[in-house]
């Protein structure tokens, strides 16, 4: 490396301040999932009654679960695998299943982002014409006529796509605080107000209190399904990010001292008001287009990809300001997505540069370029869009939940560490941790998740998925899941780079970070 390059080269990295770390972290948390995916689930769930199993998973779940994450990952300070691994030597795969869990995500996260760019362009004329469905199925996707794999790509969604990896990618080889911080400080205030002045429009739409009164009336009935329940906690593990390897990753990126449960409750807080400002602006808007078309709510909601791609172009054709409606509700889209999928790589990056001990740089490209081209391949044909949906729905259930129950019981109990964890937590922050957080996460919660998962199983046994073909469920669904978990074991049994600290010895993880330190500011980049 040359004397010019190695001045570049900055300490050990880490984001700058509370603050960035804060706001990378509601970056991460705040994303498709919030903005398309909460309202209609929300709505299926229960509407106005989903609130109640929305915020118990949330306080009694998805906050404990995110203090795991962070006390792994402020604890141990490394990746997913490393931090693991530092906490208990049995435990390294788990972190691996979380790499690979954040592979899958983000292979089909980027087609999404990129199908939402096109559409902020395609707002300002309203390009989709009279029949947004029609446009969406057949004109830009052009989905084939039945499910399953094929290898007829549609060029323009190849591009867009490679588009979206390339200023990812861009933004990742930057570093943890210019890429990643950087573009979560500019983008959240960005995105935060753009969104608020999309929910004003959607709100002074005619019928926009119709919309309302569907999505906040409660269906008491809904509490009685266990499925509801399962959704919600779902909902909550996606949508804030944890059980995946990201909050261990960031954190492990921030200033020893900082106030992480404190921290936790600002981006766990932000990331729910953002859910819920999500489903009043969805749901007035779709308030309007009943009006609009003389029909219930309810007849108008439509499902996943529907609701963002369907419903709100129709909307945007009707609406008055349609147009400045559409670029602030795909803009945000982007916005948001981009974010997350950028926290969603890291969790890769971070990993290898821990495993094999190379530069930022190189392991941005070894890992962004073939997921990159995996990527396009399997979500660029006209059968991207069912395996999408198929991948999106196991590796939901089969992945985070299933990794997420296993770290908290072998965290818990085989390794009986949660007293370690406990003591870090509370000695860097204000809001203690009590008793409380050691039963949930050592008792409560995994046998909640366990039997959720069994659950979760009967259904998809029961009944294919989505009423797709075999062959498609089981490579792309059964099949994928499976493999994460013995896939990840193989990757543990890999050799660290040599002079890796392994001990748990928080005074010897910081002499070695010191020591790492002084190599990058003396020149040495890390690989
Ligand atoms: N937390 C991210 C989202 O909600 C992954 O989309």
């Amino acid at each position: 490396m040359s004397s010019t390059e190695a001045t570049e080269v900055k300490p050990r990295e880490g984001f700058s301040s509370r603050k960035v770390f804060i706001f990378a972290a509601i970056g991460s948390a705040v994303g498709l999932g919030n903005i398309w995916r909460f309202p209609y689930v929300a709505y299926e769930g229960g509407g106005g009654a989903f609130v109640i199993p929305y915020l118990i998973a949330l306080l009694f779940a998805g906050i404990p679960l995110l203090y795991l994450d962070y006390s792994i990952g402020h604890r141990f300070r490394g990746s997913a695998p490393l931090s693991l691994r530092r906490l208990g030597r049995g435990a390294e795969w788990l972190g691996w299943w979380q790499v690979l869990i954040c592979i899958v995500i983000a292979v089909y996260y980027a087609a999404i982002l990129a199908w939402a760019g096109k559409y902020t362009l395609l707002s300002f004329t309203k390009g989709w014409g009279d029949d947004p469905e029609g446009y969406l199925f057949g004109n830009y996707l052009q989905a084939a006529e039945t499910p399953g794999t094929t290898f007829d790509f549609v060029p323009e969604i190849s591009l867009t796509m490679l588009l979206f990896w390339a200023i990812t990618i861009g933004v990742l080889a930057m570093g943890v605080q210019a890429g990643i911080g950087r573009t979560a400080v500019i983008f959240i205030p960005v995105l935060v107000a753009a969104f608020i002045v999309l929910v004003i429009i959607a709100l002074t739409l005619d019928g926009a209190g119709e919309g309302l009164n569907t999505f906040f009336t409660p269906n008491w009935a809904a509490l009685k399904d266990t499925g509801v329940w399962t959704s919600a906690v779902g909902q909550i593990f996606f949508s804030l990010s944890v059980g995946f390897g990201i909050m261990i990753t960031y954190s492990s990126y921030v200033s020893r001292k900082t106030d992480m449960t404190g921290s936790g409750a600002v981006v766990a807080f932000s990331n729910s008001g953002f859910e819920l400002l999500a489903g009043i602006g969805v749901f007035a808007a779709l308030g309007f287009m009943a009006q609009a078309s003389g029909t219930e709510v309810s007849e108008v909601v439509a499902s996943g990809i529907g609701l963002a791609f369907v419903a709100f172009p129709a909307i945007i054709n009707e609406a008055p300001f349609g147009a400045v409606l559409g670029v602030l509700f795909f803009g945000s889209l982007v916005l948001a997505g981009l974010t997350s999928l950028i926290s969603i790589i890291e969790v890769v990056i971070g990993a290898i540069r821990d495993k094999v001990g190379i530069s930022r740089r190189a392991a941005t490209f070894i890992v962004g370029i073939p997921m990159a081209i995996a990527s396009i391949l399997m979500f660029s044909t006209t059968g991207g869009l069912y395996l999408l949906d198929t991948v999106d729905a196991f590796v939901n259930s089969f992945g985070i939940l299933a990794v997420a129950t296993v770290m908290m019981l072998a965290v818990s109990g085989v390794m009986a560490k949660l007293p370690t964890l406990e003591r870090h937590m509370d000695r860097v922050s204000s809001i203690k941790l009590a008793v409380w957080w050691r039963w949930l996460i050592g008792v409560i919660l995994p046998i909640v998740l366990i039997i959720m998962l069994v659950q979760e199983l009967d259904t998809k046994v029961a009944e294919p998925y989505g009423g797709y073909p075999e062959d498609l469920l089981n490579v792309f669904g059964w099949g994928m899941a499976a493999a994460l978990p013995i896939i990840a074991i193989g990757l543990s049994l890999i050799p660290w780079r040599r002079g890796t600290v392994l001990s748990d010895d928080p005074d010897e993880i910081a002499a070695a970070e010191e020591a790492e330190d002084a190599l990058l500011v003396d020149g040495g980049d890390t690989a």
